[in-house]
């Protein structure tokens, strides 16, 4: 009797691997971030119509931000993933949440992207937030493709843009594009790798894609068409074409070099050229580092990561999703996976395509792509996922908390469910409970990285789980884990603006009202440790970022 031959696989895997795109936007909130994702559905036909107020409420999946708060605050807290097909291109799309206080979600989800694009609002170049993103981006030398936004409002000189792009984040700018005309006057772009010029015309409400034409440069008919814009841009393609610095792939890929694209995500302009060059720059998943070495994509082996873990995401299904970032091998409905920190083979049923909160049952999945995974109560992140010898892939990074607030039921009734609540936002990531040691359970303390994530706490616990809370501030500003000598840590007499509390383990963690204090008791104490969650071998493989 013959075995049966197992079909090669490698053909079929690198070739999806090879079309994968996997990546993220990172940006200053008000950027245009959410802007540029429904444009770029739209490009791509995942959507018909968008960018438009009235046509939201049709279009509810193209929307990225999606929950209750968000749209009453309009903000962006959650990310979602996007997948779509564009041009034989399976791309994955990792919304991620503008406002600092969520930073950390950013974070996380930035572990899970092979490429960046990072948004720049052209009146104010680069912000606050574009700085911090980018610094994790660079830790993790992704590389990132840049889009210079609201060109059709009045801004900066593009000049100046590309400077401060290298001075500050101490990348080269490589323009591929150059705007023509600005503000009211901005017409289309100049095309630095064809000689063309790309003229755009907006549409209705923006919502339908701007009509492109393209002309030759120089054209005999250009200089009237272009009318007073027409002296300047000969000169800026002088000398951008003389001295301009030339595009270096392997640069771009270690994050050294970013091509830059002028345009506007509100009227179109550009986002097609944009769409098109991303696909051919952005690179295809690469190798992982784990515990045993390089893991490459195309390791016929499966394996992946947890790098997020979101509870009811559609109020219709009640259930946690954990967000999986699939590092190498094709991954099918109902395998057999083993579980790194369970140490046991689990069955992966029921996984999920994403379109921000719409799902689909999927058959399979390769590398790149994320798949959601129904969680009961399975995975947390970091969880590392695969099919051959046992490995774990890199920490996921994680914040030290600095805002604090006691959390207080104003339901008794209802203890059940606002302990399971609080359990499920603290194993998704949305904050650390701590307790009080002699009245444990009571009066849990809230630790987070923003103050924002108190109030997504108390709104998700009433909507999600109808228990209404009060979180009442506090003025400590860091959390450090105490342990040594247990008879030496009872006789010790804490200063004041110090606060003794055990976490869901019962390990002691003292909140401190300031750096100095912390310094103040380090030096009083040298007998005991003073450590962050991570040191201390938390549960969830996470690494502290400075
Ligand atoms: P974010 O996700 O980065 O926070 O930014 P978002 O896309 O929500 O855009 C922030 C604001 O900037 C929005 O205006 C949006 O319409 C506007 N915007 C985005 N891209 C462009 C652009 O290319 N040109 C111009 N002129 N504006 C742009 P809003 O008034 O805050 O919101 P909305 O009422 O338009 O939704």
């Amino acid at each position: 009797m013959s075995l049966p031959i197992e079909k090669p696989l490698s053909d079929d895997l690198s070739r999806e691997v090879a079309r994968r795109r996997t990546f993220a936007i990172i940006s200053h909130p008000d950027a245009g971030k959410t802007t540029l994702t429904e444009k770029l559905l739209l490009y791509s036909g995942a959507v018909h119509l968008a960018g438009a107020v009235q046509a939201r409420s049709h279009q509810r999946a193209a929307k990225s931000d999606w929950m209750e708060l968000e749209q009453a605050r309009g903000i962006s807290i959650t990310s979602t993933a996007l997948q779509f097909d564009y041009q034989g291109v399976r791309v994955n799309l990792l919304d991620t949440p503008g406002h600092q206080d969520f930073s950390e979600d950013t974070y996380r989800t930035l572990m899970a992207v092979d490429s960046a694009v990072m948004v720049l609002d052209s009146a104010k170049g680069i912000e606050p937030q574009t700085k911090k993103l980018f610094a994790v981006c660079r830790k993790r030398n992704i590389p990132i493709m840049t889009f210079i936004n609201k060109m059709d409002q009045p801004g900066r000189y593009p000049f100046d843009l590309l400077e401060e792009i290298e001075q500050t984040l101490g990348m080269t700018a490589v323009p591929f594009n150059w705007p023509i005309g600005e503000g009211a006057g901005f017409q289309g772009l100049y095309d630095l790798q064809e000689p063309q010029v790309l003229f755009f015309q907006r549409t209705l409400h923006n919502q339908r894609r701007a009509p492109m034409r393209v002309e030759t440069f120089p054209h005999p008919s250009l200089a009237e068409t272009l009318g007073e814009a027409y002296g300047p841009l000969q000169e800026e393609i002088a000398l951008l074409t003389g001295a301009g610095t030339k595009f270096d792939r392997d640069r771009f890929l270690a994050g050294q070099l970013t091509p830059v694209f002028f345009g506007s995500a509100l009227t179109n302009f550009g986002v097609e050229p944009f769409l098109n060059a991303f696909l051919h720059l952005a690179p295809p998943p690469g190798p992982r580092r784990s515990s045993e070495g390089l893991v490459p994509p195309t390791e016929s082996k499966f394996s992946g990561f947890v790098f997020k873990i979101q509870a009811n995401m559609d109020p219709q299904h009640r259930d946690r999703m954990a967000f999986l970032r699939i590092v190498s091998g094709r991954f099918e409905k109902d395998m057999m996976v083993y579980h790194a920190r369970l140490d046991r083979k689990i069955r992966m049923t029921r996984p999920h395509r994403l379109f921000g909160r719409d799902r689909e049952t999927i058959e399979e999945a390769y590398p790149g792509d994320v798949v959601g995974l129904v969680n009961p109560g399975l995975f947390i992140i970091g969880d590392t996922l695969c099919s051959g010898s046992p490995l774990s892939f890199d920490a996921i990074p994680q914040f030290p908390p600095e805002c604090f607030g006691v959390l207080r039921s104003q339901d008794l009734t209802k203890q059940k469910q606002f302990q399971k609540g609080l359990q499920q936002l603290e194993e998704e990531g949305v904050m650390q409970v701590f307790y009080s040691p002699d009245h444990v359970r009571r009066e849990p303390v809230l630790a987070a990285v923003g103050e924002l994530q108190f109030d997504v706490v108390a709104s998700r616990l009433e909507s999600e789980y109808g228990v209404k809370t009060l979180v009442e501030r506090m003025s400590f500003v860091l959390a450090r884990w105490v342990s040594g000598d247990p008879d030496a840590l009872a006789g010790i007499y804490w200063p004041q603006d110090t606060r003794r509390l055990v976490d869901r383990e019962g390990r002691m963690v003292m909140l401190f009202g300031s750096e100095r204090l912390l310094a103040y008791c380090m030096k009083e104490y040298p007998a005991l440790k003073f450590q962050l969650r991570e040191e201390m071998g938390a549960s969830n493989s996470a690494s502290p970022i400075s």
